[in-house]
């Protein structure tokens, strides 16, 4: 089959914020213990962290990552994660019925945050706890006065500040399975509360005010417009979060979620809008797409409850899992002019790209090939194109391209780099490129990441799903034809 794509150097969307590629490390399951943090392993540094994982954490030059929850921030007391780790009490903790012993906590992770040349996106408690605590653990983080918490934090060894920028006000909110869940009023009210506390502490903080937990939870839309309705002269960016899975084990249609992904951004940037022309408000409220993955492999894994690090949400993603994976990125760059900030969750064992075995070795899944080279080579300014390709019916008569693509201007490094997934499941793409003010540009590399098999996963022993250079012709031109195999993901880079 044939598409063509018409590039423009003049339509911009917008410049991509780089915390987009963003992640997420929850106090659940192994992705802490035995995750990033395990002291007993070959490769542990001076403070216990992983030095496999960190490796390939840095590969990807991740550039946030949102801690500590997800739902395990609705009951923590951030003050058992600080000081003396022989006197930081064991709890139980009821998110996930497991056992938190509180070695790592903000003291431990900050650290690890910077080993990992990334920033905290950090969540406080307004489920169990409110604004007193929020207040009391910014100024913990970020204050440099001669005050409480600023001296709790140099007694425990840190004289400098964190400067934690980017803060959550709680997590998923709505979801009646959150501990303290709330109403949108009840919840407003109290973000409306810690923000402003939040923000008297440390003006420079920003912040993510709860929205809905996805986009089929029943009070969807006004959630949003109520929370930002009591909030949106206070906050800066909303939350949106949605996880994915082929349920119906139907590849075509599982590959068209990241069109739903895209109506879902444009919905809640809509809402943000209404709730600024209500307000008359000169002010933009942006988006924080701080959960976003596929989830559904390990719905029905049996642990036992009560337990310290258990083996929970370990998906093993295969090669289907990476193509949408590698679809979703590219509907968050091109809604780089909204999403501001995103959180590819989780990063390590829990419904991650990395795996590792405790005590043992450490592997890249298939999802995490699309998440690294978007992640290094995404960067810069997203170009609006003008796309021609048939389209397929997938499900409730949906009509979706067979090509999904993105393509980002790195004027810097003078570089123009198209991401392209042949949805196809059956034929090859033509694939043929129109520069318009770009002059004559040069093939760097074509990275392909293709199976044949949809369902193959990466495991501690095979790769079975991992990136190939493929051939590239050197001419100069202004119009390129690139070939995109069926059911692939390709990144083509550009010299100009
Ligand atoms: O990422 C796993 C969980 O998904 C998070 O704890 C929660 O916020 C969401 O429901």
């Amino acid at each position: 089959m044939k598409a063509k794509i018409l590039v423009n150097k003049n339509f911009e969307i917008g410049d991509i914020d780089k915390r987009i590629y963003g992640s997420f490390i929850e106090h659940l399951g192994r992705a802490v213990y035995g995750g990033i943090y395990e002291p007993t392993h070959e490769t542990a540094d001076d403070m216990g962290f992983r030095g496999d994982v960190l490796e390939l954490i840095k590969a990807v030059d991740v550039p946030i990552v949102r801690y500590p929850g997800g739902n395990f921030v609705s009951g923590y007391n951030w003050e058992d994660g600080t000081g003396d780790k022989a006197k930081r009490p064991r709890r139980q903790e009821l998110a996930w019925k497991s056992i938190e012993t509180n070695e790592v906590g903000i003291d431990e992770f900050q650290e690890w945050a910077k080993r990992a040349n990334s920033e905290v996106n950090m969540a406080v408690n307004l489920g169990t706890r409110g604004p007193a605590d929020a207040q009391n653990l910014v100024e913990y983080c970020n204050s440099d006065r001669d005050t409480v918490y600023a001296n709790m934090r140099r007694v425990n060894g840190f004289d400098k500040p964190f400067k934690i920028k980017t803060w959550c006000l709680g997590n998923e909110m709505d979801g009646a399975w959150q501990m303290g869940h709330k109403t949108a009023e009840e919840y407003g009210r109290v973000a409306t509360e810690a923000a402003k506390l939040m923000k008297w502490t440390d003006p420079d903080i920003e912040l993510v005010v709860c929205g809905s937990s996805g986009y089929y939870i029943p009070t969807f839309g006004k959630w949003e417009h109520e929370v930002l309705r009591h909030t949106y002269e206070y906050i800066d960016y909303i939350s949106l979060h949605q996880y994915y899975g082929n349920h119906e084990n139907n590849a075509s249609y599982f590959l068209s979620e990241s069109l739903q992904m895209d109506g879902f951004i444009k919905s809640v940037a809509a809402i943000c809008d209404a709730v600024k022309a209500e307000k008359h408000s000169k002010k933009q409220v942006n988006l924080s797409f701080d959960e976003w993955n596929i989830w559904y492999h390990s719905n029905n894994d049996k642990t036992e409850d009560w337990q310290v690090a258990p083996s929970l949400l370990e998906d093993l993603y295969n090669f289907e899992d990476a193509l949408l994976v590698g679809c979703m990125l590219m509907t968050l760059q091109n809604n780089c002019d909204r999403v501001k900030i995103a959180c590819l969750a989780q990063l390590v064992n829990v419904i991650a790209p990395i795996m590792t075995e405790t005590g043992g070795k450490v592997w890249a899944q298939t999802i995490y090939y699309p998440y690294l080279y978007a992640s290094r080579y995404g960067r810069g300014k997203t170009l609006r194109t003008v796309n021609t390709c048939e389209k397929y019916t997938a499900g409730n008569g949906l009509l979706v391209p067979f090509i999904e693509s993105s393509v980002i201007l790195n004027e810097e490094k003078r570089e123009l780099v198209l991401f392209a997934v042949n949805r196809n499941l059956e034929e090859s793409m033509e694939l043929e490129l129109c520069f318009e003010d770009l002059g004559e540009l040069t093939v760097a590399e074509h990275i392909e990441l293709y199976c044949d098999d949809l369902k193959a996963v990466n495991t501690k022993e095979n790769e079975a799903v991992a990136p190939k250079n493929l051939e590239v012709s050197s001419n100069p031109s202004t119009a390129h034809t690139v070939t995109l195999n069926r059911q692939s993901w390709n990144m083509i880079r550009f010299k100009y």
